[in-house]
C-alpha cells in the first residue's frame, strides 16, 4: 500500500495503520464501549438515496458556503482534533496549510500541539478554537482572552465531553499522554521505527493552549486526569450564556443533539451548533448526527447555522447532509488518517479527493451551487 494508491478514506486508514504505532492508530480509530455509534455514523448515510436531476447545465460548479460568518470555498472543514503532532511530526501545521490551500476552515483543539497564535500568524484561512470549560473560571476567561488576542474567528465549545468516554482500545494499549513506555507499548513503537525517528528528531511535544495557563511539568499530563480533575462538570446553560456574551463573536456549541438543546443554544445567543456524537467516542448508543439532522434544522435552522460531523467518508455523504439543511460538514478521521499516512501531502490529497467527489456529485445531481441541494433530492428507504 503506497500513498499514490490512496483513493479514499479506507485506503488512507490502512496506510495510517501501517505507519502508526498501534496505540496511536487505535486512539484515532477507536470509539466508546462497543463502538456501535461509531459504525452507525457512516451507515446512517447509506439509509437514504440521492435522487438526481439531469440536463441542468452543470459546467460550472460553485462549492462555496457561508457558515458562522466565514466564506469557505468548500462545504467541509477540518474539525478540531487533539494531539495532532503525535500522528505526524508536522501536526497542526500540515492540517492548517492544507485547509488554507483549499480555502476552508480548520479547528485547533485546547489539546492541540501548536499554539493558536502561531497558526493564526502562519495561515489566514478561518480558524476555529475548540474550547473546554475548566473548574477555574479565571482560567476560562484568560483562555478566551488569549483566543481573542490570537484572532480566532469562531469559538467552538465542546459540550459532549463532560466526562471521558470509555475507550476500551486505549485501556488495552495503555495509551496516555505523554506516551508511557511500558514493555508492551515499547514493542509497538519499536515496530514502527520510521514514526519513532520522525517523532523524536523534531520539536518536543507540547500543548501550548494549556501550557500558557496551567503548570504542566515537562509538558506532561494524562488526558483522563485532565478531564476528571480540571474540567468543570457543573458547566450549565447559565455559565455558557455568560461565555457567549463575553466572547461577543461567532460562537457555536459542538455536541448538541436534542431539539431542546438546539433551541436553548439559539436562545442564549449562539450563532451555530454542531450536531455531533464526537465520532462515537463519548456516549455509545447515541444517535448519529445525520439521523438527527432534519429535526434540528426544522427547529432552529432559520435562527442559527446548523453544522454536523460524524462518519463522513465520501463527497456523497456531505451532499446528503447539505440536502437536509446542514450549512457545512466537519471532517475528523477523514483528514487524520491521511495526516498520519503522509503529513501535509496526505491531508491535501484527502481534501483534493473530497473536492473532486463533491464536484462530480454535484454535476451528477444536476446542481450548480450548494443552495440547490434540497430535501427533494433525497429519499429515505
Ligand atoms: C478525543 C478528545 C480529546 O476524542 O476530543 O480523544
Amino acid at each position: 500500500m503506497r500513498f499514490s494508491d490512496c483513493h479514499n478514506f479506507q485506503d488512507f486508514r490502512r496506510l495510517a495503520q501501517k505507519r502508526l504505532p498501534g496505540p496511536l492508530f487505535n486512539y484515532i480509530d477507536g470509539a466508546a464501549d462497543d463502538e456501535v455509534t461509531y459504525r452507525r455514523n457512516t451507515e446512517a448515510f447509506e439509509r437514504c438515496d440521492l435522487v438526481p436531476n439531469v440536463l441542468r447545465g452543470v459546467q460550472d460548479i460553485d462549492l462555496s458556503v457561508i457558515v458562522m460568518g466565514q466564506k469557505l470555498a468548500l462545504p467541509v472543514y477540518c474539525s478540531p482534533t487533539a494531539l495532532q503532532r503525535l500522528f505526524h511530526h508536522t501536526g497542526e501545521h500540515a492540517v492548517a496549510a492544507a485547509a488554507s490551500q483549499f480555502g476552508t476552515m480548520f479547528g485547533v483543539s485546547s489539546l492541540g500541539t501548536v499554539s493558536l497564535a502561531e497558526l493564526r500568524k502562519a495561515y489566514s484561512t478561518p480558524q476555529c478554537y475548540q474550547f473546554y470549560v475548566h473548574k477555574d473560571h479565571g482560567l476560562n476567561s484568560a483562555m478566551l482572552q488569549s483566543a481573542r488576542q490570537a484572532g480566532v474567528d469562531v469559538m467552538m465549545l465542546t459540550v459532549d465531553t463532560i466526562t471521558g468516554g470509555n475507550r476500551e482500545r486505549d485501556l488495552r494499549t495503555g495509551f496516555s499522554i505523554p506516551m508511557r513506555l511500558t514493555a508492551a507499548s515499547m514493542l509497538q513503537f519499536a515496530l514502527k521505527p520510521k514514526w519513532a525517528i520522525d517523532y523524536f528528531s523534531h520539536e518536543r511535544f507540547r500543548m501550548p493552549q494549556l501550557e500558557e495557563h496551567i503548570g504542566i511539568e515537562d509538558g506532561a499530563i494524562s488526558i483522563s486526569r485532565y478531564f476528571t480533575e480540571m474540567l468543570d462538570q457543573s458547566m450549565d446553560w447559565n455559565y455558557v450564556a455568560g461565555m457567549v456574551k463575553d466572547w461577543g463573536g461567532q460562537f457555536c456549541l459542538k455536541g448538541v443533539m436534542s431539539v431542546d438543546d438546539a433551541r436553548r443554544a439559539a436562545d442564549i445567543g449562539c450563532t451555530g451548533i454542531v450536531l455531533s456524537n464526537h465520532g462515537g467516542r463519548q456516549l455509545d448508543g447515541s444517535r448519529s448526527s445525520f439521523d438527527q439532522l432534519a429535526e434540528i434544522v426544522d427547529a432552529v435552522g432559520d435562527r442559527i447555522d446548523v453544522m454536523m460531523d460524524g462518519g463522513v467518508q465520501r463527497g456523497t455523504h456531505v451532499l446528503k447532509a447539505l440536502s437536509l439543511g446542514a450549512k457545512a460538514v466537519g471532517l475528523g478521521r477523514y483528514y487524520l488518517f491521511p495526516l498520519a499516512a503522509a503529513g501535509q501531502p496526505g491531508v491535501e490529497r484527502a481534501l483534493m479527493l473530497m473536492r473532486e467527489e463533491l464536484t462530480r456529485g454535484m454535476k451528477l445531481m444536476g446542481c450548480n451551487s450548494i443552495n440547490q441541494l434540497t430535501r427533494s433530492n433525497l429519499r429515505f428507504r
